[in-house]
């Protein structure tokens, strides 16, 4: 590959022009404080910055971006970092997921209307890392991860507390009264206790994985936790290696082909990681034009074996697995499964990025011959009750509902279970199947992470802890149990979701991947018949775009307009 010159940058053409634009540019940049030294015949490297005082996720992305910088100018690069919206997990409603095609608009434009050549994309909360992946493909110049990186374990009592898993679980507990108060603030305190994300395999982890093994951030980042040393080595790393990345004209489009998303996607099931990963890897590669679908995670899924032992379907937390040997030892056990020819970020292959990992912890990287489960943890479903697929992640259930038929108990939406869902005398017993609607990309609106329906009352002091559950919804990684996501179509647009009714039996099978209504086609037709479409649930703003625009869980939930490959054209400079 020809190396580029000065000329062939972008932002020579803001900076290098003998016209009365470029003056103004050149002013500019002088007015900050800087000299002609600080930028001539360099690359800007354009920092795309999720850090925000609302996100505890990224609170050392401030001081990390000074770090990127540091690498910037050691390699001879001009840094420049823009804020971008950060999707906070914890705070944002109704749900981030609504807001991840924003953020990957942002970066899309952000990149392209000012001077970048190449970008340094900071995230790791949920969505930010599809976000900015899908923004950085669309605008196709050279661009490199830097991931958050894990929060340290949490501590309580003397246990190991893991994000989100343990809430769910001790809340639970508090609920029949087996912990008090105190130690409910106890675990508050205890269960998140420095910067980072969450450190079980939610969908954090998994995507940061998913962007390593798809070889957009440098071999061995995604695992480093927050606050460790060598996380701030990583990001001045990545802030050199982007600058190289320019002059090698190495692009998204060179990285993320068809097998670097197949070894993304192995590496999700190896991990064991969150059903979200489903959604965003197809809308990602949506945005390069390849046909990654639901049947290929499917595929993928029966060949690849789940080794990563971690919360909240196995043992142990990220930080564990880095000190474990992290994601190169994982996939170094992985590589007759993988291409190995895929070329990284770090200007190498795959193969040569993961030659010499190893597993230092075997309980934690299990190895082939001593694998968690021959298979993958996710399965697509379909059937008539999801004609476009649902998923179910069959490493987080009682394995006694992988064959289950039982009488539907359906709540309209949200409102309608919070308000029903203890009542005593609602009729449910052990085998009921909870169905929620009005829940997906539409419904929710932003498909939710509700998808782990709560068990009703009554059932728990029965001390039964799991039922099937099916929605439209999606579910947090760090959550548990028998339950169906993703329904496509979605209830809210007339999927059959929203013509089941109390009573109904439904059958889940998950080895023959189906999911069935047993209802006749025409009482079907004639519940559809009779249905009438809910009202729309934004007039304006961003939610009304979104509403125009937001494709089904099947199709990634990215806007039709940002799908494809269609070029993004240069802005003019006048
Ligand atoms: Fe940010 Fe979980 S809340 S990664
Ligand atoms: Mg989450």
């Amino acid at each position: 590959m020809a190396r580029k010159t000065y000329e062939d940058l972008r932002s020579a053409r803001w900076y290098g022009a003998a016209d009365l634009r470029a003056f103004g540019h050149r002013s500019r940049t002088l007015q900050m404080g800087y000299s002609r030294e600080d930028w001539n015949g360099k690359p800007v490297i354009a920092i795309v910055n999720t850090w925000s005082e609302i996100n505890p996720c990224h609170t050392h992305f401030r001081q990390r971006a000074e770090e990127v910088k540091r690498g910037v100018w050691q390699a001879g690069g001009f840094p420049v970092e823009l804020p971008a919206i950060s999707l906070s997990e914890p705070f944002q409603k109704p749900t981030t997921m609504m807001y991840r095609n924003l953020l990957a608009m942002e970066t899309e434009e952000l990149l392209r209307s000012y001077p970048a050549d190449g970008a340094v994309l900071m995230g790791g909360c949920d969505k930010t890392t599809p976000a900015l992946l899908m923004g950085a493909a669309s605008m196709n110049i050279p661009s490199i991860f830097v991931p958050a990186g894990p929060m340290l374990r949490g501590n309580w009592h003397g246990k190991t507390l893991g994000s989100g898993s343990d809430t769910w679980k001790y809340w639970a507990e508090l609920k029949v009264g087996n912990i008090s108060e105190r130690d409910w603030e106890e675990i508050e305190e205890g269960i998140a206790r420095s910067p980072g994300t969450c450190m079980t395999m939610g969908t954090a982890a998994t995507m940061m994985s998913a962007v390593e093994a798809l070889g957009m951030s440098l071999p061995g980042s995604s695992a480093i936790p927050a606050p460790d040393s060598n996380h701030s080595r990583m990001a001045a790393l990545s802030g050199r290696r982007i600058v190289d990345m320019v002059w090698e004209d190495l692009k998204p489009s060179d990285i993320m082909t068809e097998g670097a998303f197949e070894n993304s996607i192995s590496t999700v099931m190896a991990m064991g990681g969150s059903t979200n990963a489903i959604v965003h890897l197809i809308a990602m590669a949506g945005r390069l034009g390849l046909p990654i679908d639901l049947d290929r995670f499917d595929a993928i899924s029966r060949r690849v074996p789940w080794l990563a032992d971690i919360r909240p379907s196995g043992r142990w937390l990220m930080e564990d697995f880095f000190y474990a040997g992290g994601l190169p030892a994982l996939l170094g056990e992985l590589k007759d499964l993988l291409h190995t020819d895929a070329v990284t970020v770090s200007g190498k292959t795959l193969g040569e990025d993961i030659a010499n990992a190893d597993v230092y912890n075997e309980e934690v990287i299990r190895r082939r011959a001593n694998p968690m489960s021959k298979q993958g943890g996710l399965a697509v479903l379909r059937g008539n009750l999801a004609p476009n697929g649902a998923v179910i992640k069959q490493t987080a259930m009682d394995p006694k509902f992988m064959k289950h038929r039982g009488p539907a108990v359906v709540f309209a939406d949200y409102n309608d279970m919070a308000a029903r869902l203890d009542d005593p005398n609602l009729e449910v017993t052990p085998d009921s199947v909870i169905v929620l609607k009005h829940a997906g990309p539409q419904g929710g609106p932003g498909m939710p992470e509700w998808g782990m329906l709560p068990i009703p009352k009554k059932i728990l002091e029965m001390g039964i802890r799991d039922m099937v559950r099916i929605s439209d919804a999606r579910m947090s990684g760090t959550s548990y149990g028998t339950c169906v996501l993703h329904v496509a179509p979605e209830s809210w647009v007339g999927g059959p979701l929203a013509f089941v009714q109390d009573g109904d039996m439904i059958e889940l099978d998950v080895d023959g991947r189906r999911l069935h209504l047993d209802v006749s086609d025409e009482d079907l037709a004639a519940r559809k018949a009779a249905w009438t479409p809910p009202q729309r649930k934004f007039e304006r703003g961003f939610g009304a775009i979104y509403a125009d625009h937001i494709t089904q869980a099947d199709k990634g939930c990215d806007f039709d307009v940002l799908m494809g490959t269609m070029a993004t054209p240069e802005p003019e400079i006048h």
